[in-house]
């Protein structure tokens, strides 16, 4: 390859230390993908305080400790720690901001377990960890070729760099990448000063009256991507989920992507997983069955091969069409299924859930948090599984159901368009079921058409076999990135 690049990949979750969703997969897997082309990367992320210091082997490093980072009028020390990251054919070095009063000392990530709510001092968390990484690369002298940001929780890291700092990262560029154009963590304009940046900052980020860092990240960065090319498209005009920005990213339309994600091969592999413990073979069904049956067991339905286990994995909100499941149950439940969901959300969606669990106890468990070996399972252990997504930028776990055989049936919508093709009974092309309207009528449908063909067993086989063949890796997604951090930082 030609030179390699170094770079720093920032995110505020990554796998294995701690995930609420898609991006901690991507800021594992991506920077393994890039690694593995050559390019020097290293990853940071802040510290939680449910995050083991001992079983994720995070180590002090003695430049970094107690570093003095500048929030607002005073400064609150950080120790920056140690750490990797790795799959069999690449190992990325991970730096971690611990600081007890913004991360430690808290359990979640973004909200209180408890209540379900937004921590109040979100802004002032993020800002701390942006600044705790331009203190890292100048203490460490090291300005890497690029800093790639990833939603609005870092988008404070290039917009110093580019201002306040622009003399220190004169060489470096900047790729910021969202992942869900609907958050952007605005705040108050009281609150600008924690950022210690200048009033012509400030007038950039204003918004609709707030101070908007994705607006800032979108201005500053040297390109903008998102992970799927259908959604790059629609969020162009789609000024609802994208609270208006979608004119101001049509303006940098010359340095902005779609870019599919890919899956990290090595711990989404059914042949190899760690997390099941019935791994496949040569034969699907010895595979799916005991992975089934374990399912049913761990959340206490009967195991039965012929009725449907439908899975889903998943955050109780609008964009994940929650509300379309909360409407369809009853009438979902008219057929012989199960279903089970891992999911997530406010403490009122995970009440209205669990009512539903227990009317009907043989055919709905529920599972609340994120338990990264319980949705191995569920991917291996379902037939069917389910994305109704209002909108969705990539949608990772649908190719994860792919790759274990369980079908999707999902909302063609964003990356959804991309990784399921709706099944063809009669050239038998396609991997899954698909829907067009968000509403549940069409929901139900795609639902029935999914349960006759499973009746077919034949006919099932061969949607499995489609999905399961498809490559889902990074193979040609981490080229793209590879040839977008080459062509800015080639002057
Ligand atoms: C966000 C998006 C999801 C995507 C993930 C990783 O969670 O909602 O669609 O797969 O990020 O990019």
């Amino acid at each position: 390859m030609a030179k390699p690049l170094s770079v720093l990949f920032v995110s505020s979750e990554a796998l294995p230390y701690i995930k609420t969703g898609g991006v901690a997969d991507v800021a594992y897997s991506l920077p393994l993908a890039l690694r593995d082309l050559g390019h020097d990367m290293r990853i940071m992320l802040p510290k939680y305080g449910s995050v083991s210091e001992r079983r994720n082997r995070i180590h002090d490093i003695n430049r970094l400790k107690d570093v003095p980072i500048p929030i607002g009028s005073h400064t609150d020390p950080a120790t920056i720690k140690s750490s990797s990251i790795n799959n069999p054919r690449a190992k990325v070095q991970a730096y971690i901001t611990t600081n007890n009063k913004y991360f430690d000392a808290k359990k979640g990530i973004y909200s209180d377990a408890k209540t379900g709510k937004p921590y109040p001092d979100n802004s002032e968390r993020f800002i701390y960890f942006c600044r705790s990484v331009i203190e890292t690369c100048l203490i460490l002298n090291w300005y890497p070729d690029i800093i790639h940001c990833n939603d609005w929780q870092t988008a404070f890291v290039l917009i110093m760099a580019k201002t306040a700092f622009s003399k220190d990262f004169k060489k470096t560029k900047f790729v910021f990448t969202f992942h869900n154009m609907n958050q952007q963590g605005e705040f108050s304009e009281k609150q600008f000063d924690l950022t210690g940046l200048s009033q012509k900052v400030k007038n950039d980020l204003i918004h609709k009256k707030m101070i908007n860092p994705v607006k800032g990240a979108l201005i500053y960065s040297d390109y903008i991507t998102t992970v799927s090319e259908t959604y790059a498209k629609d969020v162009l005009q789609d000024s609802k989920h994208t609270n208006d920005l979608n004119s101001l990213l049509l303006k940098y339309k010359k340095r902005y992507k779609g870019i599919l994600n890919g899956i990290d091969t090595y711990s989404w592999d059914p042949k190899i997983d760690s997390l099941i413990s019935k791994k496949m073979g040569n034969n699907f069904n010895e595979f799916k069955q005991p992975n089934k049956k374990t399912l049913a067991l761990k959340t206490g339905l009967n195991y039965n091969e012929d009725i449907p286990m439908i899975g889903m994995i998943t955050r109780l909100d609008e964009q994940k069409g929650f509300p379309l499941v909360l409407s369809s149950i009853d009438k979902l439940f008219h057929e012989d299924i199960q279903m089970v969901i891992l999911c997530d959300g406010s403490q009122e969606s995970k009440n209205e859930l669990r009512d539903l669990s227990l009317k009907y106890p043989k055919k709905l468990k529920v599972r609340f948090g994120f338990d990264e070996p319980m949705a191995h399972l569920i991917e291996a252990g379902s037939d069917m599984f389910l994305m109704p997504s209002e909108y969705e930028p990539c949608g990772l776990n649908a190719m994860y159901s792919l790759a274990y055989g369980s079908v999707p049936i999902v909302r063609s919508t964003g990356g959804l368009n991309e990784i399921v093709i709706d099944f063809n009974s009669e050239n038998k092309s396609g991997n899954g079921i698909t829907f067009k309207n968000y509403k549940s009528a069409d929901m139900i449908q795609s639902i029935n058409k999914a349960l006759s063909l499973f009746k077919n067993k034949e006919l099932w086989e061969v949607i499995v076999q489609n999905g399961m063949s498809g490559d889902y890796s990074w193979g040609k997604s981490v080229k793209e990135y590879d040839e977008i951090y080459k062509s800015i930082t080639k002057d």
